[in-house]
């Protein structure tokens, strides 16, 4: 392939990744997005793979065929639930990958395309320049994607890593990594400072993300997501290749736009993200008088429904766990074929992933008008009859609004206590992920569904 048609193929897989964006961004044209985005892959694959730069095809397609094999077992293996871990595992493989690249640009830099000497000099300094920042990038979103996979599996604690002097130890790591960057183009690439900035690069990112709070964890998903873009951008600097730049910038924007949605969504500032570790600091009381609960059963609550005019559900993780999609799209259909108006309030972090409980939703069918975020519904709660809190905890929690000592204090969530009825469907009397007690649980229109919540939705449907 000559380099005129690589180029011209490079703009055009660089569109349909532009398409994919925009298809991805609503639910009804998600599925099309990831067409486009597949179909902008495999052109951007066949040109780089027989563009004249590339050598050892042999060794591509081995490659290509061990990684691919591995990628569609695990990918097919995942469940719904494991989502979060495999999109934090492959952020690193991203940040390992500008790594590699970067120590391998070094050890074998570009032959310069200028003759002019001045130009050459200017060329090898803005080429040790991308180097040193590509492997910076790469190594910190490596280890601090490891350890968001880590924390998202619960191998690693979700509380937040309080360091005496966090904050220090992080301006620290970024000055010292900046003037080992000037030493490293002063002495025209010395391998001391850049093994030296590498390991640094590996602990600031492992403290970045080990010091933020189970909560914040939505954020931490999200930067990553975009560091992981600027990483990949990098690598197309180094390698000189245009579309890896674009598809990099594309992905790490999209990922700090997503970062600005999710800390709206959980009232943070976006300064204090970027800066990282915003753990927090507050002392969870956990010897708090809440009262007594109720609890009601299924039967019982498909009475509720039936003499209901309208219905609210509000989904969280324990649906995606217990698998309860299905049936609850099934209860829907059934009070909708009744004349009961039923529509969804989806928080914006409900769940483990961006999007997770509108992924599970599309999944079962259900129709995407009656879906509706949580500020188009929020309103609505004091003239719903009865409002099904399916496996969801913080994102639901009163605490947020009402106590300013609540490590998920500010936090808007769904306020579903002002609905008549709250029907609650989880297993015990446990936390939810940021390891707060939710006082809904105790209020007096709130009754309390134990056990798994595809048994209790099964239970209610058959009752229905
Ligand atoms: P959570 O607060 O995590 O609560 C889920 C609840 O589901 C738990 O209290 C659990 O109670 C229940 N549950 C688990 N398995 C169940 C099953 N099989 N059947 C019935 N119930 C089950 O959920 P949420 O309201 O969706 O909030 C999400 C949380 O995750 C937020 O704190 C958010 O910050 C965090 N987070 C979100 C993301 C993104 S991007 N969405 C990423 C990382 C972290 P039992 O154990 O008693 O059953």
């Amino acid at each position: 392939m000559s380099a005129g048609l690589v180029q011209a193929a490079y703009i055009i897989a660089a569109i349909f990744f532009i398409f994919s964006l925009a298809g991805l961004s609503k639910q009804e044209s998600a599925r099309q997005g990831n067409y486009y985005g597949i179909v902008g892959m495999a052109i951007a694959l066949i040109a780089t793979i027989f563009s004249p730069e590339a050598q050892g095809f042999g060794w591509i397609i081995v490659a290509m065929a061990i990684g691919g094999t591995i990628g569609i077992f695990y990918a097919r293996k995942v469940e719904m639930t494991e989502m979060p871990e495999l999109v934090a595992i492959l952020h690193s493989f991203v940040g390992m990958a500008a790594v590699l690249v970067g120590y391998n640009s070094y050890i074998e830099p570009p032959a310069p395309i200028s003759v002019d000497l001045v130009e050459q000099h200017a060329e090898h300094v803005i080429h040790l320049v991308e180097v040193f920042l590509g492997v910076f990038i790469g190594a910190v979103t490596f280890t601090g994607s490891v350890v968001a996979f880590g924390k998202l599996r619960g191998v690693i604690s979700s509380s937040p890593l309080n360091l005496p002097h966090k904050h220090k130890m992080n301006l620290a790591a970024v000055v010292v990594s900046t003037l080992l960057m000037i030493y490293f183009v002063k002495a025209d690439g010395s391998m001391f400072a850049l093994i030296v900035m590498t390991l640094i690069a590996f602990a600031f990112g492992y403290h970045l993300v080990a010091s933020i709070g189970g909560a914040d964890m939505p954020v931490v998903v999200s930067m990553l997501n975009s560091y992981s873009g600027w990483a990949a951008a990098a690598a197309g600097f180094m390698l000189a290749n245009d579309l890896l730049i674009v598809t990099g910038a594309l992905v790490g924007s999209s990922g700090a736009i997503l970062s600005y949605i999710m800390c709206k969504a959980m009232n943070r500032s976006f300064v204090s993200v970027i800066a990282g570790g915003f753990g927090q600091e507050v002392e969870i009381s956990s010897d708090v008088e809440y009262g007594e609960h109720t609890e009601i059963t299924a039967e019982e609550v498909a009475e509720l429904l039936k003499e209901s005019k309208s219905v609210i559900i509000t989904p969280g993780y324990g649906m995606a766990v217990a698998q309860a999609q299905y049936p609850v799209h099934e209860i829907t259909e059934k009070l909708r074929a009744k004349g009961i108006d039923v529509r969804f309030g989806i928080h914006p972090v409900a769940g483990r992933l961006p999007g997770h409980m509108n992924v599970l939703l599309a999944e079962a069918k259900v129709p995407y008008d009656i879906v509706l975020e949580m500020d188009e519904l929020n309103d609505d709660f004091p003239e719903t009859d009865t409002v099904l809190v399916i496996g969801a905890n913080d994102t639901v929690n009163p605490a947020a609004l009402e106590d300013p000592n609540s490590p998920i204090a500010g936090m808007p969530v769904l306020e579903v206590w002002n609905a008549k009825n709250v029907i609650v469907f989880k297993r015990s009397m446990n936390t939810g992920y940021a390891g707060v007690q939710n006082p809904l649980f105790f209020k007096d229109n709130t009754s309390m569904l134990f056990g798994d919540a595809k048994d209790s939705v099964d239970a209610i449907s058959k009752a229905i």
